[in-house]
């Protein structure tokens, strides 16, 4: 089954670029910078990737990517990401960054997204790779600093496809970034919004009905509430699901006692995808193999789950058909 799940074509649409940054670029990045950084090694960095909950990392996340200065360590990150995913059969990303953490250090808006998006061009002309990139603002800044930030990428509009809403999420609910995410859809920007990763299940149905988001980032606290479980269902909300990063972020102890596989028995429209892979354990594969060691899956479900992260995608419609005739030829081969 591994070999099945390896060869699988897969598209993932949680990913955050900079946890995908390896201790040993970070130490390379920190040298070429002339950074430096609290760590003497790459082990003692890595002995520190031990966390206790969601704040615990994001301390060490945020700490870390500030390695990154100038257009081409951009690039670098996002390239090194790319490579890695072409070995696993990626067909179509969809990239997360956070702009204000670069900002606070002085990177400009245009110089993070020219790095990343030089990237994803190179991704697609070498691998095939498509993608998109998806503007993230931190919860736990203020909205007036989410509104400047959208103005400052609005001469970058080409360059990203929509917005979404991470970093610390207890005590920063959804509704604080209505403006925000109101603006921005009138811009026609695509609307994301982590919520009920460690979150209530308010932040939901919160984040669908005041920023009208049209994918929920994790979810997975959806089963604590009947009523937004159903609707959940009945709306076919997508929901990027990210199970090795539940894990290592203390979500839940084991993925068995994840809510997984309740959300797929609800009918609920889930995909798989790997958060920040440099931190939690792992790719697309790590995240595939884990979950299929936990609950034995079959094809059908393996290939559901593939389904509705294509149909969740922002591609266009010519390549979401394109990538569906690509998972068909492929289930063909495998029957
Ligand atoms: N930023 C990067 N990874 C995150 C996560 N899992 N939750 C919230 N914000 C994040
Ligand atoms: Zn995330």
């Amino acid at each position: 089954m591994n070999t099945f799940l390896h060869s699988l074509p897969k598209i993932e649409l949680h990913l955050h670029i900079e946890g995908t940054m390896q201790p040993e670029l970070i130490f390379s990045l920190a040298e070429r910078n002339g950074v430096t950084l609290p760590y003497t090694s790459i082990d003692e960095l890595k002995a520190a990737y031990d966390f206790k909950n969601l704040q615990s990392f994001l301390d060490l996340y945020y700490q870390n990517m500030q390695v990154l200065l100038s257009e081409q360590d951009f690039y670098d990150l996002t390239w090194d990401y790319f490579s890695r995913v072409a070995a696993e059969q990626l067909i179509h990303a969809e990239i997360f960054f956070d702009p204000q953490a670069h900002l606070a250090r002085g990177v400009e808006i245009g110089t993070q997204l020219a790095g990343i998006s030089r990237a994803c061009q190179e991704a697609q002309q070498r691998y095939g790779i498509t993608s998109a990139i998806i503007l993230s603002f931190l919860r736990d800044m203020s909205e007036e600093s989410a509104l400047e930030t959208l103005q400052a990428a609005l001469p970058y509009r080409e360059q990203f496809i929509g917005i979404g809403l991470d970093s610390a999420e207890m005590g920063n609910p959804p509704a604080k970034f209505r403006r925000v995410f109101e603006q921005a859809r009138a811009l026609g920007l695509r609307l994301v919004a982590h919520a009920g990763e460690e979150g209530p299940h308010d932040y939901i149905s919160e984040a669908l009905d005041e920023l009208k988001v049209e994918r929920i980032d994790h979810g997975v606290q959806c089963i604590t509430s009947l009523p937004l479980t159903e609707r959940l269902a009945r709306e076919q909300i997508p929901l990027t699901v990210c199970p090795l990063s539940n894990i290592y972020l203390k979500v839940f102890g084991t993925l068995q006692e994840s809510t997984i596989p309740q959300m797929l028995e609800s009918g609920l429209k889930v995909t798989l995808n790997s958060d920040d892979p440099a931190y939690f354990g792992g790719y697309m594969n790590d995240n595939f193999e884990a979950v299929q060691q936990a609950f034995g899956w079959n094809k059908e479900i393996w290939a559901q789950l593939t389904r509705n992260a294509i149909d969740a995608s922002f591609a266009s419609d010519i390549r979401k058909r394109e990538m569906s005739a690509q998972l068909d030829r492929y289930l063909a081969r495998c029957s």
